[in-house]
C-alpha cells in the first residue's frame, strides 16, 4: 500500500509552482514539478539545435538524458528555489526563459517525450507521500490520487503575474497583451493535444486563485488534505 498522493493541475501561470512546494513542506510530502521536466527537455533540444518537429531526434534525446530536481528551499515571501539539472547542467533559470516557454508545449505533445517522463513521474510517486503539479497528474499520471486540485485564474490575472515574475527575474519587460496571447496559445496547445491533454479531472476540486493570496490557496489545499486523509 502506498501513501497518499496530491495531484495539482491547471493551466499556465495559475500558481502551481508557487503553491505546491509550500504544501509539500507543510504536509511533509515529496514534491515534483513535472512542468520543469518538460521544460528541461525543451531546453536541451534547443541547446542542441534539434528541430522541434524532429520527433525521432527528440525521442533519442529524451531516452538518454538524466533530469535531476532538488528538494526546494522555501525562500522569504514564499518563493521556492527549485533547482533543476539536466545531464549535470544547472538549468534552473534557463528553463523559465521565454524561449523555452514558447517551445515547451510542442515538445510536451510528443508521444516519446510523454512516455519517458510519465514513467519517471510514476516511479517517483510509486510509494506515494508526494504532491505533483502539472497538467495531467490527476487525469493520467495518477488517476487514483487521493486529492486532486485544479488551479485556475483568468488569463488577465495570469499574464499580470507572469509579467511581474519575468521582470523580477530580469528576463525582460513584456506587455500584458503579449503575455495574454502567449498564455492563451499555450493553454490551447496543451488542451488540444492528442495524448493526456490539459483538463480538469471529474473528481478534482477547482480553486480559482484570481482574488486569493498565495497563503490562502496553500491553506485551502492543506485543509482539504487534512479533511480527506
Ligand atoms: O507548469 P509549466 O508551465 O512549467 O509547464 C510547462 C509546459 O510543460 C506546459 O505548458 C505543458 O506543455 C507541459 N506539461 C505537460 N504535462 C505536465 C506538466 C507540464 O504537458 N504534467
Amino acid at each position: 500500500t502506498r501513501r497518499p498522493i496530491i495531484a495539482i493541475d491547471g493551466p499556465a501561470g495559475s500558481g502551481k509552482t508557487t503553491v505546491t512546494p509550500k504544501v509539500a513542506e507543510i504536509l511533509g510530502l515529496l514534491y515534483l514539478d513535472t512542468g520543469a521536466m518538460y521544460r528541461a527537455v525543451t531546453w536541451l533540444a534547443l541547446d542542441k539545435k534539434i528541430l522541434i518537429n524532429d520527433e525521432a531526434a527528440i525521442a533519442e534525446l529524451v531516452s538518454q538524458c538524466t533530469i535531476r530536481l532538488e528538494k526546494p528551499e522555501i525562500l522569504a515571501n514564499n518563493t521556492p528555489s527549485l533547482r533543476v539539472w539536466i545531464n549535470d547542467q544547472d538549468v534552473t533559470t534557463a528553463i523559465r526563459s521565454p524561449n523555452v516557454t514558447a517551445y515547451v508545449s510542442a515538445i510536451a505533445a510528443q508521444k516519446a517525450v510523454r512516455a519517458t517522463l510519465v514513467e519517471q513521474q510514476r516511479t517517483y510517486g510509486r510509494n506515494g507521500g508526494v504532491v505533483m503539479d502539472g497538467r495531467d497528474i490527476g487525469t493520467y499520471v495518477f488517476p487514483d490520487a487521493e486529492l486532486k486540485i485544479f488551479l485556475t485564474a483568468s488569463v488577465q490575472e495570469r499574464a499580470r503575474r507572469r509579467q511581474i515574475d519575468l521582470k523580477e527575474k530580469g528576463q525582460g519587460d513584456f506587455s500584458l497583451e503579449q503575455l495574454e496571447a502567449d498564455i492563451y496559445e499555450r493553454d490551447k496547445k496543451d488542451s488540444s493535444r492528442a495524448i493526456a491533454p490539459l483538463r480538469q479531472a471529474s473528481d478534482a476540486i477547482e480553486i480559482n486563485t484570481d482574488h486569493l493570496a498565495i497563503d490562502t490557496v496553500i491553506d485551502q489545499i492543506v485543509s482539504l488534505y487534512r479533511e480527506k486523509i
